[in-house]
């Protein structure tokens, strides 16, 4: 029974204690304003001691997370959010610990055909084991140069180098180790960076428009990211319609391979030849002013606080369906 909630606003959840605290801020607060336009109550707050109390004394019809890196897209506040009976836009927990955890990620989506690239999952302990000299050899000796190095559970690019020569290795390596204890090494797939959103506001996963990026360093890190004109986008991206069809397909196979749900935004590379490579999902993308999801949903025509008011829609129907009293 959910009655007792009718009346309440949203909440938009932004902020919380991760290293992209800064960008979750800037994506609620963005959120925040496209559901008011779209005429919703929404109210915005920050995850701290005093949540649950408040979540519990106004229970409201609906929360849209907009916490991004670690606690916001490994699954965390969802699983609490489950618990307290509350309805929340987006995957649930399970799926978020999948898709968050990028080699897992890349072995589920590799079970339904999806292309990624070639890479290994190494953890802090094994280059103290086995001597990191040694390790960093065997890596280069398989991957190549250039090679990706990356945390395996991260986001906003933090702790990812290019890496084009192997004496650059152990510093990319101490940077990766600085976000978490596994590292994800990849080979550096050339060809066009696009994202592509997929929304489900209950007919069915379907992708938006992909965006094309273009960084004006060989990849899309942090300060390509934040800063506003070091990027250039393009959306939709010039690519033949083929190739475009098959981002979409892809980025859908991804979020149904993966379990998401309501909303998710899938990396990918288009290699020169129109093949398209899997880099990693995100269950909580941004939303900030140089986020990529809303300037899709601008491409497709469509209005930011009109999908996200059909989210929190479906969203809020989905949980009063399957929550017992
Ligand atoms: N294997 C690869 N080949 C080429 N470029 C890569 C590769 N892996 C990562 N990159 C580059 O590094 C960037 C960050 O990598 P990735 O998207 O995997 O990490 P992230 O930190 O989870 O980012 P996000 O904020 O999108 O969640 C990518 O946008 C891309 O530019
Ligand atoms: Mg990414």
């Amino acid at each position: 029974m959910n009655s007792h909630r009718s009346g309440h606003p949203i909440v938009v959840l932004a902020g919380g204690l991760s290293h992209e605290r800064d960008v979750s801020l800037r994506s609620g607060r963005r959120t925040a304003e496209a559901l008011r336009s779209a005429g919703l109550d929404v109210a915005e707050r920050d995850v701290d001691s005093g949540l649950l109390a408040a979540l519990l004394a106004d229970p409201p019809t609906c929360v849209v997370p907009m916490l991004h890196g670690e606690s916001g897209e490994d699954g965390a506040i969802r699983e609490v959010l489950d618990l307290l009976r509350v309805p929340y836009v987006g995957s649930g927990p399970a799926a978020c610990r999948t898709a968050f955890d990028k080699p897992v990620a890349k072995s589920v989506v590799a079970r339904v055909g999806i292309t990624t690239p070639l890479g290994v999952c190494l953890p802090h302990e094994t280059f103290r084991e086995l001597g990191a000299a040694q390790v960093m050899d065997a890596v280069i000796a398989r991957l190549g140069l250039p090679i990706v190095v990356k945390p395996a559970r991260s986001g906003s690019a933090l702790g990812c180098t290019l890496v084009e020569s192997a004496a650059d290795l152990p510093d990319a390596m101490v940077n990766a180790f600085a976000y978490g204890s596994v590292a994800l090494i990849e080979t550096y797939v050339a060809g066009t960076e696009v994202s592509v959103p997929v929304v489900d506001d209950g007919s069915g996963p379907r992708a938006l428009p992909a965006v094309a990026i273009k960084p004006d360093g060989p990849i899309y890190d942090y300060t390509a990211r934040y800063t506003a004109g070091s990027t250039e986008f393009t959306v939709p991206a010039g690519l033949p319609a083929d190739v475009l069809a098959e981002c979409a397909r892809v980025a859908v196979a991804a979020h149904e391979a993966l379990g998401l749900r309501d909303l998710s935004r899938s990396d990918l590379i288009v290699r020169d030849d129109g093949t398209v490579c899997f880099l990693e999902v995100n269950v909580a993308p941004g939303f900030t002013e140089t986020s990529l999801v809303p300037l899709s949903v601008e491409a497709a025509g469509l209005d930011l606080g009109d999908v996200l008011a059909s989210l929190v829609r479906a969203a809020s129907a989905r949980d009063a369906r399957t929550t017992t009293p």
